[in-house]
């Protein structure tokens, strides 16, 4: 049996020598330093880590690995931290661009793994070029996210921001406080994804219609009562709520600009828990200026990298456009963290930590269960 699976393996091998030479290599030498460290756990370089990150994977994690913390995110100086490492763990605001993935496959690392379901900020060409494979976890908790875009729209529609902070002051008053029933309300839903598919969940219970765009749309789904699939431009006249929940590519970069915000009824509020790229931040700004946006909420802004997931508390902000689009009353703005839930966090770790096994285990390429492609 023993000498069965040894002369499995080394066939395997073979095959793989000769077809992929470059995987040989790291197989050969992972297996090599695996005899020298045999008592070393391998490393994973976690970029961009916070301290809710680290609990929850070294709570999934059970010793099987060593997390190397790295508080700074991805750059071509810091990539160095990740030698030595089998996989380099990344989020949101990482950027992996070209120059990064060398770095990275420079110090050995055969394995980008995205803690988080986009990929937009991964050359996926520079990966294959170095025959790095790259994973996401495409699923964690999409009640995460729906439940966050629902509180922003009640928060924005209540006005919870402005009665929260008036109320602390002794204002108990009301003026400027009016909010609208949600109750028949017609819910623009920009994406019927995971998450898309979540938020007409929630808000059917509160008696909205819903009116849906996808490029892909899924027709059992519109079968219930009060949701339609509908053009985007008819999605924008129509809602009274828009919300986005599409992937960040070439397609959708910019999907509401001028001329989506023009189409869109007016006072309609927008709320982005997706990606920043998708909104037009200067056209917002404009569209909120002369009120044909009524309300915003933003989980998300095109330049959040460098600001989002910092403390810049003792520092001037120096985005001139975020800092207008926070001087308005009616945009909330929080810092990419629709996401973080209990849950979504540990289901983050753990689909992370498994798919490092696989490719630990030699599972290369479309063998990983939550390979990016
Ligand atoms: P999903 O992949 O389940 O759904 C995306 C939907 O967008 C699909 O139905 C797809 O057909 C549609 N779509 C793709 N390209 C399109 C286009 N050009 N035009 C119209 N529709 C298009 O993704 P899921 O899980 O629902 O996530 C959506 C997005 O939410 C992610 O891509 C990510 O950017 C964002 N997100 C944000 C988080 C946060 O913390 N703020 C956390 C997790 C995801």
């Amino acid at each position: 049996m023993q000498h069965n699976l040894a002369a499995a393996l080394l066939d395997r091998l073979r095959t793989i020598e000769a077809g992929d030479p470059a995987r040989f290599e790291r197989l050969r030498s992972a297996i090599e330093s695996d005899g020298r460290d045999a008592a070393e756990p391998p490393t994973i370089a976690v970029f961009d880590a916070k301290a809710f990150d680290l609990d929850a994977f070294e709570e999934a994690n059970g010793g099987r690995f060593q997390l190397k913390r790295i508080k700074d995110t991805l750059s071509t100086q810091t990539a160095g931290a990740a030698a030595g490492a089998v996989a380099a763990c990344i989020f949101v605001n990482d950027r992996c661009d070209a120059a990064e993935v060398q770095a990275l496959a420079s110090v050995g690392v055969g394995l980008i793994a995205l803690r988080c379901a986009g990929y937009n900020n991964v050359d996926l060409q520079a990966c294959a070029d170095h025959g790095i494979d790259v994973v996401r976890v495409p699923a964690y908790s999409p009640h995460a996210v729906a439940e966050h875009t629902i509180a922003l729209a009640l928060m924005l529609n209540r006005h919870l921001h402005i009665a929260y902070l008036r109320n602390r002051t002794g204002a108990f008053t009301l003026d400027g406080l009016t909010g609208f029933d949600m109750h028949g309300k017609t819910v623009g839903v920009i994406g019927t994804g995971q998450i898309g598919r979540c938020v007409i969940d929630a808000v059917l219970g509160f008696g909205c219609r819903v009116v849906a765009f996808d490029a892909y749309p899924n027709e059992a789904f519109a079968q219930q009562p009060n949701v339609e699939y509908a053009s985007l431009d008819a999605l924008l006249a129509q809602s009274d709520i828009v919300s986005l929940h599409v992937p960040l590519m070439e397609a959708t970069h910019h999907l509401i600009d001028h001329d989506a915000i023009e189409k869109m009824k007016p006072g309609a509020m927008l709320i982005n828990t997706s990606r920043g790229g998708l909104i037009d931040t200067r056209a917002l700004i404009d569209g909120l200026k002369s009120g044909r946006i009524g309300a915003a909420g933003l989980d998300v802004y095109e330049e959040e990298a460098g600001i989002f997931f910092r403390d810049l508390s003792s520092q001037v902000l120096t985005d001139d456009v975020l800092a207008r689009l926070m001087s308005f009353n009616n945009v909330v703005v929080t810092s990419h963290q629709a996401f973080l839930t209990r849950e979504a966090l540990t289901a983050i770790a753990e689909t992370t930590l498994a798919s490092v096994a696989e490719y630990l285990a030699g599972r290369r390429g479309d063998e990983l269960t939550h390979r990016v492609s």
